[in-house]
């Protein structure tokens, strides 16, 4: 067999695949398609938090030109309420009763020719309301409160005593406020029905969930249901959960009998496909004045929607990322009347590493350690809570390598010291311990008489790079030049895939085509098994190789034969292989599997007169394991860095308090940072192949994000002395 060392295909940084269908428009995202006789739907959104419709009347909008339908809660069909899916329950079946849990719910869905008649007819829509008094905010004392709801509260050690063993203990709260996932492509889905069957076109990061999903909701067999997304406008979470506009579109559809498309607008965006829950988060660190960390307390309180969960453990990763002996982890939720959150760009660990690199920083200034020195120091060389080696590590790797190319050497450890005319120059530094999301996938290949291969999987790309980085890994597996090979994705009639999110597709796709592409190597020396004019007769599949589309025996390059030569001979047109991949359990493997590590240096300048704050340079050192594509890998460190950015600086989704509104519904009003706001970004990647897996590979998808909001704390910190805890760091606070 082929291996991914012996060819320089795996980790080149080749061109995306799929760039000249994006730079020529030819790429088609879910609201550029159209079907004969489509017509168009726009939702109307409750302009109360809390309280009950006391009336609807939609006989204006319903005479409104062009207008086919208006379906409210009082002519919705019962609908069932979407199943359990890997990644928790599906948000409540919309339009089910009169009651409002939050600003925003869609309280009616209108049906007209054109987008233009269906917007205008849903302003039309006159509605009543008995409003109530919206609990909005995570103190408010009548919230109720969801104790450790993931099941994952930890506790090792004695914390108490741990704290009464420390010389010096360093406590803060730290707060982290909602944020929207805000993909660009704004999100549309297209349903149209023919009888039970239903095919969808729809901005998800995951077609089967969809599929599952509405064949669920609409009670038909999951067969019939067909969803496609081969190219999605980003994702950063929020399409990952088949959300109430996605099953209302399919309703309409099939009440209307016509083929239906809904586009979100962007303040809808805010409302409607979740977004990153607020948090405040206690954190208190113990420390010995050698530098061990010896007790660490982490307490999580996040929001979460009134009749829906969402997964945010972010005090989680405060157990996993130092060698300390006593800690105590807990995670709470307090149900409030706003929109289901819902995971965006590293759920809760973008919140938790914020408030744990701070502290563990604070600490090391605390005895007087450098903080770099002191992360070394408490380094977790085994799985804090398993106990087990990591099945890759190259954190410590990270750590120094990102040092020197950053320059930490020349960082003056006293603070406010390093200068740069007005400016304060500050350095600062954070560790990331990204857990690994694994799931289980499949995909198919094929190989056709003309000796191309045809790989495939329901996954989707949701600008990371999945088709080009499985279409190399194809490539090197079968032996074949990347141009011969199509890897296609982005349909659920595809083998089943897992979600793109959580860091976790790639992983678990490539995995899964490195399989099929092994049981393709065999099914030819199947065929040629007892075939006497083949020289690769009787081969076992450990002998033979694959190199230019040529099977032949290891270390014998003229015993073999191409695939096409086979086929011809055979009169076989292609033949195809399943694979699928499953995660490794730690208990079979003894190893703790690994997610991606990652060190952040930071370079930031304070003006402390006008309270200006400018991130000059960031090195992020990434150990994402296998490195499939050094490009495509580098983008994504680059995009979660900017995402790292603009979680510290600009991003904040403002609730009115009284009424519940998202004040800031718009890209004018919703902060993010812009080519001026980004610095000069370095990446580098440290380890190699992850050992719990035979590609190796952890997700990058993720892991740039995390860490980069601490890092530009301790810099400020460093510059100003200043501790900053309230994301995003505002000039108010720098003054
Ligand atoms: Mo990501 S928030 O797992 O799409």
């Amino acid at each position: 067999m082929t291996t991914l060392e012996t060819r320089r295909v795996v980790g080149a940084g080749i061109d995306r695949v799929d760039a000249p269908l994006k730079v020529t428009g030819t790429a088609h995202y879910p609201n550029d398609f159209s079907y004969p006789g489509m017509v168009h739907a726009a939702l109307v959104g409750s302009t109360v938090a809390a309280g009950r419709i006391r009336g609807i009347d939609a006989s204006e909008a319903q005479s409104a030109p062009g207008v086919l339908t208006v379906i409210t809660h009082l002519t919705a069909p019962r609908l069932e309420r979407g199943p359990m899916t890997l990644l928790g329950p599906s948000p409540p079946a919309p339009m089910q009763d009169d009651r409002i849990l939050h600003y925003g719910q869609h309280i009616a869905i209108v049906v007209a020719d054109t987008p233009e008649q269906a917007r205008h007819a849903a302003s039309l829509v006159r509605v009543e309301y008995d409003p109530a008094e919206a609990v909005l905010d995570v103190d408010d004392p009548r919230a109720q409160i969801v104790e450790n709801p993931w099941g994952l509260d930890t506790e090792r050690g004695d914390v108490a005593a741990g704290f009464a063993q420390a010389d010096v203990v360093v406590e803060g709260t730290y707060t982290t406020p909602d944020n929207t996932n805000n993909p660009l492509g704004l999100m549309a889905t297209i349903a149209s029905w023919h009888g039970d069957s239903l095919t969808v076109h729809d901005s998800t990061q995951w077609p089967h969930n969809v599929r599952t999903t509405l064949a669920t909701v609409f009670q038909v067999p999951e067969s019939g249901v067909r969803v496609l997304a081969p190219f999605v406008g980003g994702g950063f979470g929020a399409g990952l959960r088949v959300w109430s506009h996605v099953i209302l579109t399919a309703l309409a559809a099939r009440e209307v009998k016509h083929p239906v498309k809904l586009v979100l607008t962007r303040p809808q965006m805010f409302t409607s496909v979740g977004h990153r829950p607020n948090s405040v988060q206690r954190i208190k660190v113990g420390v010995t004045r050698e530098g061990d960390l010896v007790a660490i307390e982490h307490y999580g309180m996040s929001s979460v929607a009134m009749e829906d969960d969402d997964y945010e453990p972010v005090s989680f990763g405060s157990a996993v990322a130092y060698d300390c002996p006593n800690v105590l982890t807990q995670d709470r939720q307090a149900r409030l009347n706003i929109p289901c959150p819902g995971s965006m760009r590293a759920p809760a660990e973008g919140q938790g590493n914020f408030a744990l690199e701070c502290a563990i920083d604070e600490a090391a200034y605390a005895i007087g350690m450098d903080p770099l020195e002191f992360r070394l120091r408490n380094y977790a060389e085994e799985h804090p809570l398993l106990g087990l080696p990591w099945s890759s590590k190259a954190l410590r790797e990270c750590y120094r390598e990102g040092a020197e190319r950053f320059g930490w050497s020349r960082r003056d450890p006293e603070v406010g010291s390093m200068r740069d005319g007005r400016w304060l120059v500050g350095y600062g530094v954070a560790g990331v311990s990204y857990p690994f999301y694994q799931v289980p996938c499949q995909a198919r290949a094929s190989l056709r008489r003309d000796g191309s291969a045809y790989v495939r999987s329901a996954a989707t790309d949701i600008g990371t790079g999945t088709y080009t980085v499985m279409t190399q890994l194809a490539a090197e597996l079968l032996g074949l030049d990347v141009g011969r090979v199509r890897f296609d994705l982005g349909d659920s009639d595809m083998p089943y895939s897992p979600q793109a999110g959580g860091s976790g597709l790639t992983g678990a796709l490539a995995n899964a085509v490195h399989t099929a592409c092994r049981n393709l190597v065999r099914e030819f020396l199947d065929v040629v098994r007892d075939d006497e004019a083949s020289p690769l007769r009787g081969a076992a599949p450990d002998d033979v190789t694959v190199t230019d589309g040529r099977l032949h025996r290891v270390g014998t390059p003229e015993q073999g034969e191409s695939y096409t030569d086979i086929l011809a001979r055979h009169g076989l047109e292609e033949l195809s292989a399943d694979g699928r991949s499953t995660p490794p359990r730690a208990e079979e493997i003894g190893m703790a599997t690994s997610g991606a590590f990652g060190a952040k240096f930071v370079e930031v300048r304070v003006d402390p007169g006008l309270g200006l704050l400018r991130v000059a340079r960031v090195v992020s050192a990434i150990d994402g394991g296998r490195i499939l594509n050094e490009k495509t890998a580098t983008s994504q460190i680059v995009g979660g860095t900017v995402g790292g950015i603009s979680q510290a600086m600009f991003e904040e989704t403002a609730t009115d308090a009284g009424t519940g509104r998202i004040a800031n519904a718009t890209f004018g009003d919703y902060l993010m940072p812009v080519n001026a706001d980004v610095p000069d970004m370095e990446v580098i990647f440290c380890g190699g192949p992850d050992r719990a897996t035979a590609v190796g590979t952890k997700g990058v998808g993720e892991v740039g994000l995390v860490g980069v909001a601490a890092a530009i704390g301790n810099a400020i910190h460093h510059a100003t002395g200043r501790r900053l805890r309230a994301l995003p760091f505002t000039i108010d606070q720098l003054l």
